[in-house]
């Protein structure tokens, strides 16, 4: 199964790419994640990417869609991928269609994760994220077992410097414009499914898995 989460920053599609990744024994390939974890080792990609994630604008498309396309052509990827904050742009969106199309593949759906801007900004605030493994967690609505510890991999838990109101503000108008547009695109494709994100957590997931049966 080859599935992609869309959705407005902080709509839930890490929260809900985790589960999807666990339970069909899929890769979880969160670009986000991937450029966070290049920063930390400190290498150019990542220096690179931080200097636009910072401002709350996207990385260039060059730079994320080899990076993609080289994740997805491992071994561990042959059986389906979950995709996570990719596509982001109509061209990442063709330069993926393009990609699996020479190898007589397609993307099976696209779940789009819908959570109006109004109910965003407050999630931010009370995000937790793990340096180990990209889970994600909130001081509320998602707490971990042990506070600042990670249940998957007990790793540390740290707030996203991304996460400051005014960048979150930023990533919302850059995905109305930039992001949102993939909503038709994928429509077009017939391959579109939406679930209301507003719910807690538990009934988005059983709501995302009824799609994946
Ligand atoms: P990325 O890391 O992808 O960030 P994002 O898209 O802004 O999305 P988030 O990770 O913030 O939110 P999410 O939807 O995963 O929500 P989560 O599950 O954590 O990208 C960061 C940056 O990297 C971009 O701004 C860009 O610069 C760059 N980048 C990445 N990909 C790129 C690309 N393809 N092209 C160019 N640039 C790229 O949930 C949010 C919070 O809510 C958590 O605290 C969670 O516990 C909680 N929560 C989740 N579900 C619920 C629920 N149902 N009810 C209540 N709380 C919930
Ligand atoms: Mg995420
Ligand atoms: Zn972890």
């Amino acid at each position: 199964m080859k599935i992609i989460m869309l959705g407005a920053p902080g709509a839930g599609k890490g929260t809900q790419a985790k589960k999807i990744a666990d339970k069909f024994n899929i890769p979880h390939i969160s670009t986000g994640d991937i450029f966070r974890a290049n920063l930390k080792e400190g290498t150019e990609l990542g220096l690179k990417a931080k200097e636009y994630m910072d401002k709350g604008e996207l990385v260039p498309d060059g730079l994320t869609c080899d990076l993609v396309m080289d994740r997805i052509a491992k071994d561990d990827a042959k059986n389906g991928f979950v995709l996570d904050g990719f596509p982001r742009t109509i061209p990442q969106a063709e330069a993926l269609t393009e990609a699996l199309k020479k190898i007589g593949q397609a993307m099976d759906i696209a779940i789009n994760v819908d959570v109006p801007d109004e109910n965003i900004v407050e999630r931010m605030g009370g995000r937790r994220a793990c340096v180990g493994c990209g889970a994600t967690y909130h001081v509320v609505t998602v707490p971990p077992k042990t506070e600042g510890k990670c249940d998957r991999c007990g790793a540390e838990l740290i707030l996203r410097d991304d996460d400051k109101p005014e960048t979150v503000k930023k990533r919302l108008a850059v995905y109305h414009e930039q992001t949102q547009p993939l909503i038709d695109y994928y429509e077009g494709q017939g391959i579109l499914k939406t679930v209301d994100g507003t719910l807690p957590p538990e009934s988005v997931e059983e709501a995302v898995f009824a799609l994946l049966k």
